[in-house]
């Protein structure tokens, strides 16, 4: 189990590919960006004021932080090694099979779970406009999954509050079938996209900036730093807000695409995150300082998870229905609040056509994911089935997207992004490892890109990940060794036997081109 897949084929196999090398740092720019701007800032601003006060600023610098380290390990093996399955692949050729089976096992974490907590952003942004535009009022029981809460181990739900999210279904299988029938998004649909979302940010942060009440920033950390449960707090806020990040890695998997990758990768990388930051920021500033963002409290003023029982309970109070932190659609919410109603809708509007956008990617990155695990025999191969028409791999994806329906349908935002964080500081924990195991074990392979100082940035962003999985809720960090316990097992029963790798079948495989282009650049 310890046996590690030898970066020699997987090289080779990045060498056949004939891919046409286009990008330049303009698209891979806008790939990021595309792919990063999503659920995070429009949705979960409301969760991460709940855990910090206006103090979550502050968690959004935090945030950027660990993800800039990490995404300057991510490109040197990017780089390095351009071929399918990201994370899973570095890890089988670094640090053998059982690892790279639980990081391959984590990022279904990562993207699945991303792919359901967008669902139910775009959700909550259709539902404001169907109730806020056409005034029409859709039942509270169809708009929102059941608030969950452990009972020991066993996760117990209360229906009181919801009991199926009907449009977050909607939205991931109907880009589940998009992606059956072949659809992927073209350079210039990511663009026109990307240009939709950034346009609504600015014209948010262009008029919430001057209607700023400075005494809106008082008191600014009222959970402190760390809080005084699991998960609360700017740190608390930090580990959430991550997920506002999660998608950055797709300028890496683009690299076998890239003119002079050694140059743009990074270029993209830290280009399109350090653009998000300073949305992120004056965003975030602007929607503190407009309505303010303090916390509600428990009826003893203690301070409430949210998403859990008691935090929906205090936000049926009626004074506490016009908080930012008790709304689905927090943007919209903030320029409705500052009379603005029309530009509210509007902004609604934009995040309905660009939100389906992430939730492709990110059910896209899954079954690429998938495919690469069956591919070494550690998955059926029954997975890697192509459709005949569609040329797709219609079946992992279909079992993918009903997956992520599912968990739409069931879980609040908040739990989902947190859970899918959890997945993704683990894989990009080892990624951070695994460069440092590989400048020590190989240290004249040619490598593209080097991540600068790295004896200092790989240790940084693995601390980083660290300290931020340690800062998420509890439950949330509970389902890692979880879900990791199911896989080990899967693994032990099936994958151990039948990896391609164990059975001495060394790979190199002629092209990628089974698996359908990535989004966004073809
Ligand atoms: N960063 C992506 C989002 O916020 C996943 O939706």
């Amino acid at each position: 189990m310890w046996r590690v897949k030898s970066l020699d084929a997987i090289l080779a196999t990045a060498q056949k590919k004939s891919l046409h090398r286009s990008l330049g740092p303009v698209q891979l720019t806008l790939l990021g960006i595309g792919a990063i701007i999503g659920t995070g800032i429009f949705v979960l601003t409301a969760a991460a004021s709940q855990k910090a006060g206006p103090g979550m600023a502050v968690s959004f610098v935090i945030a950027g932080m660990v993800c800039a380290v990490a995404a300057l390990c991510y490109s040197e093996l990017a780089a390095m090694a351009p071929v399918s399955g990201s994370a899973y692949t570095y890890t089988y050729a670094v640090m053998g099979e059982l690892l790279a089976w639980c990081v391959g096992w984590a990022l279904i974490l990562e993207y699945a779970v991303a792919a359901s907590a967008v669902s139910v952003g775009w959700s909550g942004y259709v539902l404001g406009l169907i109730e806020n535009g056409l005034g029409f009022d859709w039942p509270d029981l169809l708009q929102a999954g059941p608030t969950w809460s452990m009972n020991g181990f066993i996760p117990t739900p209360d229906f009181s509050t919801g009991i199926i999210n009907i449009p977050a279904i909607i939205v991931a299988l109907g880009v589940t079938f998009l992606l059956m029938i072949g659809t992927t998004e073209s350079a210039r649909v990511n663009a026109i996209l990307v240009a939709v979302k950034v346009a609504a940010l600015t014209i948010f942060i262009v008029l919430t900036l001057p209607v700023i009440n400075t005494e809106h920033f008082s008191p600014f950390a009222p959970n402190g730093l760390f809080g005084s449960m699991s998960g609360m707090g700017i740190v608390g806020a930090a580990a959430s807000i991550f997920f506002a990040y999660v998608g950055f890695d797709a300028v890496s998997t683009a690299a076998e695409e890239t003119k002079n990758p050694q140059r743009n990768v990074p270029i993209g990388l830290i280009g399109s995150l350090a653009i998000c930051t300073i949305f992120y920021l004056l965003v975030a500033l602007g929607a503190i300082g407009a309505i303010g963002a303090q916390p509600v409290t428990g009826p003893a003023g203690e301070a409430l998870q949210p998403g859990s029982p008691g935090f929906v309970a205090a936000c049926a109070i009626a004074s506490n229905a016009n908080q930012l932190v008790c709304s689905n659609e927090a943007l919209a919410h903030v320029l409705r609040e500052i009379n603005y109603p029309a530009v509210g809708n509007a902004l609604g509007i934009a995040a309905m056509l660009a939100l389906p956008s992430v939730i492709l990617m990110m059910i896209y990155g899954q079954t690429r994911i998938f495919f690469v695990m069956a591919r070494d025999g550690l998955l059926p191969e029954g997975l890697t089935k192509i459709h005949p028409k569609w040329k797709t791999p219609y079946i992992v994806t279909l079992a993918t997207g009903i997956a992520v329906a599912v968990a739409g349908a069931l879980f609040p935002v908040g739990q989902l992004a947190d859970i899918s964080n959890s997945g993704t500081l683990f894989a990009f924990f080892m990624v951070s490892i695994a460069v440092l195991i590989l400048r020590r074990t190989e240290p004249n392979r040619h490598r593209p890109f080097k991540t600068p100082l790295v004896w200092i940035i790989a240790p940084l962003s693995a601390a980083g990940c660290a300290f931020l999985f340690w800062n998420l809720p509890h439950d949330a960090k509970m389902v890692l060794p979880i879900w990791g316990g199911i896989g080990l097992v899967v693994y032990f029963l099936y994958g151990y036997r039948k990896s391609h790798v164990g059975r001495g079948l060394v790979e190199v495989h002629e092209t990628d081109s089974d698996i359908p282009p990535p989004p966004a650049t073809t």
